[in-house]
């Protein structure tokens, strides 16, 4: 249970839903023929189980009791024969069972999967991935169990009732009734102990899931927490945590240990006034051997449902939760979507204009980035985003790939409003690359072709050249066949800059969009980085957020972004003679890069000024 969160046990309290149970049921409608061949098997399952009991009877009273040999290897033969057949139907609806769970699960995670590539960046920026993957694996096998595991208990146990209270009437309704009396109070007795049972395993998890994370945050943060002294206060509080669980395991241990005398206790007093009951019959002919027997198999029959009850309960309650969270990702309804009448560019190219843009994210509506920004982009014009931290550079470049959308105003290209194009449309024109580009595992060879699926081998190779990434791909052991781990962990930050700047190249955008890694690379690197960000710029609108001062003074334009706002804007020079914004943070942010700089200029500008801000 460590994959729980605090924040899912919260949302395990939910109450039963009768809408949910049926679109719990709705996802097996495409396998109704299954289902149905399901039920059919547990029900024939359970009527011969209660079949046998009355056939015992017989035999005991018809067969044995009476002496008569005839009868009994009649009603032996046909005993044999059902015995057949109800090894037929466990059979059945075990492998059904199979089944079925695997469809469902397959069915949901698949719709999860299909949805999740269509919600907006907006969903996963408030959506932990941890969570997610639970809905998607964890929450996915409970709900299939419930359609499988919790179906057949369900049916199991109501057919075991209905049909046993069907033969003890047949055998003798008047001691059919004094079960029928006692079997209300074991419901009862049985839902009530059950229902705290649960409420304090519950109880346990919940505060257990608090411990996990506990020790999550202490080992990954074993060193602030030394460093600060925090060791003493840390354990007070987990030491607090654990002593609540004890005391819920403690009493759950209780309830259960009490659990099955008084349901013991309540079925001996059933059993004792049948055979008291049925015993003053049999002697006044009212009731044979075989048939109390049969009554005492019935009741147990009864019983093992109704003490399960309480569990199957709360395994469909817990079911229930993860279908309902798995229900509310499916309904999440993706905030940046294609208008309906939105139709694919033919070309991005052509100049970008920000027209009085607002933009908030959604967990800050009252808090926006941008108010009321404009800017125009020249097509062709290579743009460097510089600024302090925060500023909104992030923003700016993802309102442009249309990750986001404005709140309020326009964002025109080619002078027409971009939610007239498609998502599709946009996205598939624009190249990427990440401060800490993501590349899938597999081969670097796929990474790139990832630019373009159908490109050939020497495409791929081609693109790798221009973009600088040829270099250290052909000193990996492998070359292009090397595989990348899972993220791309086996390559450093700089070489996934690479390697997304070929799947770049390769797909040939019509706007190139990158932000810098900030992370330090080998200069080697850095100059293959800069060669392949030159390859992109080219000819192509583009947008840079700069953090070296080679790319920035590539730029055509250079716009320092403070506070959502363009402070200033202009050509390198332009910017320094200014003395301004772009003056100070540059004396400031590249000092030993001015020191190493070429720039006989920016040397002696760094050297009259050291101290400057
Ligand atoms: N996904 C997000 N959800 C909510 N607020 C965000 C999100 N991303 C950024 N912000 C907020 O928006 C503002 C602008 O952030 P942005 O990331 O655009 O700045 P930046 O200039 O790219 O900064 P940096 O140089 O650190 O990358 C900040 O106040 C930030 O806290
Ligand atoms: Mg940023």
């Amino acid at each position: 249970m460590s994959d729980h969160t605090e924040f899912q046990e919260e949302e395990f309290s939910a109450t039963f839903n009768g809408k949910t149970i049926l679109r719990i049921l709705a996802q097996t409608k495409a396998h109704w023929p299954w289902v149905l061949g399901f039920l059919l098997m547990i029900t024939l399952v359970s009527v011969l189980d209660s079949y046998f009991t009355f056939l015992s009877k017989r035999i005991i009273d018809e067969g044995i009791g009476a002496g008569n040999r005839e009868v009994l290897i009649g009603i032996m033969k046909q005993y044999a024969l059902l015995t057949i057949v109800q090894a037929g139907g466990v059979f059945g609806f075990i492998y059904l069972t199979g089944i079925l769970g695997e469809r469902v699960r397959y069915d949901l995670r698949k719709k999860m999967f299909d949805h999740l590539q269509k919600l907006s960046l907006a969903y996963y920026n408030q959506t932990p991935v941890g969570w997610i993957i639970s809905r998607v694996t964890s929450d996915s096998d409970r709900v299939a169990e419930l359609v499988t595991w919790g179906l057949l208990d369900i049916t199991w146990g109501v057919m075991n009732i209905l049909t046993s209270a069907y033969f003890m009437v047949l055998i003798n309704w008047r001691l059919a009734l004094i079960v029928g009396a006692i079997i209300p109070v074991l419901v009862v007795v049985a839902s009530w102990f059950q229902k705290k049972i649960i409420r304090e395993y519950r109880e346990v998890r919940k505060i257990n899931s608090k411990i996990t994370g506990a020790y999550n945050e202490n080992i990954t943060g074993v060193r602030v927490t030394k460093s600060l002294g925090r060791e003493k206060a840390n354990l007070e509080e987990f030491g607090e945590l654990t002593g609540e669980m004890y005391k819920s395991g403690y009493r759950a241990a209780w309830l259960s240990a009490l659990f099955l005398p008084i349901v013991q206790f309540i079925t001996a007093i059933a059993l004792g006034s049948i055979i008291w009951y049925g015993g003053l019959q049999i002697e006044i002919g009212g009731m044979t051997i075989g048939g109390i027997q049969a009554f005492v198999s019935y009741i147990t029959f009864m019983l093992f449902p109704i003490q399960d009850l309480a569990r199957v309960y709360a395994e469909m309650q817990h079911s229930v939760a993860s279908a309902e969270r798995i229900f509310s990702m499916i309904d999440e309804v993706p905030t940046v979507v294609d208008l309906p009448k939105a139709k694919a560019p033919k070309s991005l190219q052509g100049d970008i204009e920000f027209d009085h843009v607002d933009f908030a994210y959604d967990d800050e509506p009252e808090n926006p980035v941008l108010s009321d920004f404009n800017l125009t982009v020249k097509r062709g014009e290579n743009i460097a985003l510089v600024g302090p931290t925060g500023g909104g550079k992030s923003t700016i470049v993802n309102l442009v790939c249309r990750f986001f959308e404005p709140t309020q105003g326009k964002i025109k290209i080619g002078g027409k409003d971009y939610t007239r194009y498609t998502l599709h449309g946009i996205q598939s024109r624009i190249g990427v690359v990440l401060q800490t580009p993501h590349l899938f595992s597999g081969s670097v060879r796929e990474n790139i072709r990832y630019g373009r699926l159908e490109a050939t081998d020497k495409e791929v190779e081609e693109a790798a050249k221009l973009a600088g990434a040829h270099h250290f791909v052909s000193e990996l052991e492998k070359g292009y066949d090397e595989e990348v781990g899972e993220g791309g962990v086996l390559l450093s930050v700089g070489q996934k800059q690479l390697v997304s700047l070929a799947r770049a190249v390769l797909a040939n955008p019509e706007i190139f969009v990158m932000d810098e890694a900030t992370s330090s690379v080998d200069t080697l690197t850095e100059a293959l980085i800069q060669q392949g960000m030159e390859t992109m710029m080219k000819g192509r609108t583009s947008f840079i957020i700069a953090h070296r001062l080679s790319t920035i003074r590539r730029a055509d334009r250079i716009l320092v972004i403070e506070n959502g706002k363009i402070v200033e804007n202009g050509s390198h020079a332009e910017l320094l003679r200014k003395r301004g914004h772009y003056y100070r943070l540059y004396t400031q942010q590249f000092r030993e890069e001015l020191s190493r700089a070429q720039d006989p200029f920016m040397a002696k500008l760094a050297e009259a000024e050291p101290e400057s801000n």
